[in-house]
């Protein structure tokens, strides 16, 4: 579940399925939606903060909601992915523990990202027999250089806070006990600065390139579909959920 909460005139959207490492599903997608949707039309919100729990971001998108209801393009969780790249509010993260797939692509349209020493970054869509999504196949390269990213998207193995700061993908690491407060802190400052000209500031540094990202999340997320049908990818997510190795021999 999410859990979303306006104070301090900052709006809180917290992942909350701690049991499934905050896999997120459909109905968490459309809830993470929603709350953009209300922080973005409420005068009195300045700032977006995300976060899980100090140990745990998010294992990316639920494994099994793959399985039972591959999602389509234009569904219900599509709100989520046109919303948080065209939010005019800053938005803050703070990542511990892991930051799987969406989990860590979410990132890269976040403005400030606060992690733990532990953090543990991942792309693995590849090994999942699927593709990248959320326009990280354009923003990752922007951001790292296309070297770094390909060796994170193409051979999708996890890495640290450290390698994501180096990277530029994570502003600043601290100490998990005050990964929040820090995080909170950042909102607060956004939060007392003048919002016209955040949102103005905001709205120059994203417009070079806001229209490719946007055609790049939808051109990913047509391959993406298509990927989740293919037997590679039943068999990659049905390994992982029944804990046994994958086997691509047969393919
Ligand atoms: N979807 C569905 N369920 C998930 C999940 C996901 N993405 N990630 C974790 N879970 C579930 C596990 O199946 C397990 O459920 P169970 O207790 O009913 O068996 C529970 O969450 C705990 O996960 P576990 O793997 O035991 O935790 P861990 O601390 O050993 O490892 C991760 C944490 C995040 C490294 C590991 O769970 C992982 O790699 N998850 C898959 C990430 C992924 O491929 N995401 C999709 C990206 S598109």
């Amino acid at each position: 579940m999410v859990r979303a909460e306006t104070r301090d005139r900052i709006a809180r959207i917290e992942l909350a399925r701690l049991d499934k490492k905050n896999a997120i599903t459909t109905e968490m997608y459309v809830q993470m939606a929603e709350a953009l949707a209300a922080a973005e039309a409420n005068r009195d919100v300045r700032a977006v903060l995300i976060h899980g729990a100090k140990d745990c971001f998010t294992a990316g998108n639920d494994l099994a909601d793959f399985l039972k209801r591959p999602p389509g393009m234009k569904s219900p969780s599509w709100r989520f992915f046109e919303l948080l790249p065209a939010i005019e509010k800053p938005v803050v993260a703070a990542v511990g523990g892991p930051a799987v797939g969406i989990g860590t692509t979410l990132l890269l349209h976040c403005d400030l990202v606060y992690a733990t020493p532990a953090a543990r970054f991942q792309l693995p869509f590849v090994p999942l027999g699927i593709v990248p999504e959320f326009g990280s196949t354009y923003l990752l390269p922007l951001i790292a250089g296309y070297q770094r990213a390909a060796e994170l998207l193409l051979l999708g193995q996890p890495f640290s806070a450290e390698k994501a700061r180096e990277i530029g993908i994570v502003t600043g690491i601290v100490a998990e006990p005050e990964l929040l407060a820090t995080a909170e802190a950042a909102a607060r400052k956004l939060a007392e600065l003048p919002p016209e000209s955040i949102r103005l500031t905001k709205r120059l540094m994203k417009s070079a390139h806001a229209e490719a990202v946007k055609k790049q999340i939808t051109d990913e997320g047509r391959v993406f579909v298509e990927r989740l049908a293919s037997p590679e990818a039943k068999e990659a997510m049905s390994a992982f959920l029944e804990k046994r190795k994958p086997d691509f021999s047969r393919f």
